[in-house]
């Protein structure tokens, strides 16, 4: 796979991708990251990437023609990408994202900083626009390396066989189970008994039970908080054998 990332910031995207995953990916030449700084696309001596809105208002725009620039510059060297836009209007990024993405050879990443992006930005080319969330971050950077990292350990091989990315939460109707690991016994917090009895039948038993009902509360979660999009995310961190989301229905 071929990803460009094109970034205002390069020196704060690398530093990741060369850690764990993602730069194994690279080692194994599984994954091949191109940073551009499209800075390098203007063409006046101060190197403007951003102006003023027109009609007034606050901060300031991201300048169509260096991305213009750049993004052309890119597919005539390199051929077609598939052209993600990280931004708050976006459609909310998720596993199903994730794994669409993973079989894309070429993927282009196109991160904003300031107020955003000029509006012509997104008419003059095809966009698959992506948001992290909602909430509004500085620059796309850190959404660009979610997406990046969400979509790259679901390469085939990247993930060694031991780390199964079939069985983690959003891949099936369930979340994750409770996971426990040595010690037995820490700060009084017991691994549950069915772990350790040897009998593969109960604790498959058990995990799915888990997972059923940590998808429950999950789902009662959101639902209480009216959305209509449920993104869960388990509580790894919490010890314990119950399930470490809270059911809104019950008391603290
Ligand atoms: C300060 S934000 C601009 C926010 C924009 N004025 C708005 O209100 O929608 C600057 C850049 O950060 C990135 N960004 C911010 N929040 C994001 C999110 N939730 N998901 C993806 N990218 C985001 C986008 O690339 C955006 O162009």
């Amino acid at each position: 796979m071929f990803y460009a990332i094109l970034t205002l910031f390069p020196g704060a995207v690398r530093p990741y991708l060369d850690e764990s995953i993602l730069g194994i990916a690279q080692r194994q030449g599984k994954l091949a990251v191109q940073l551009v700084d499209w800075r390098g696309y203007t063409r006046d001596r101060h190197r403007t990437v951003d102006d003023r809105p027109f009609g007034g208002g606050p901060g300031m725009v991201l300048k169509p023609d260096p991305i213009f620039d750049a993004v052309e510059d890119l597919e005539r060297r390199h051929g077609a990408f598939h052209k993600v836009l990280l931004c708050p209007r976006g459609r909310r990024f998720d596993q199903r994202k994730a794994r669409e993405l993973s079989k894309v050879e070429q993927l282009l990443l196109l991160c904003g900083r300031y107020e955003g992006f000029d509006e012509r930005i997104r008419q003059g080319m095809t966009w698959d626009e992506i948001s992290l969330g909602d909430f509004v971050l500085a620059g796309g950077e850190l959404a660009a390396l979610c997406v990046v990292e969400a979509a790259v350990r679901l390469i085939p091989g990247v993930l060694g066989c031991a780390e199964s990315p079939e069985l983690e939460s959003f891949e099936g109707e369930l979340l994750d189970y409770p996971q426990y690991t040595r010690p037995r016994e820490f700060r009084g917090m017991v691994v549950p008994d069915v772990l350790v009895s040897g009998d593969h039948g109960a604790v498959a038993r058990w995990r799915e039970e888990q997972s059923r009902q940590l998808t429950e509360i999950r789902r009662r979660l959101h639902e209480a908080d009216g959305c209509a999009h449920p993104a869960p995310a388990v509580d790894e961190t919490s010890p314990g054998t119950e399930p470490t989301v809270r059911d809104p229905d019950t008391p603290p």
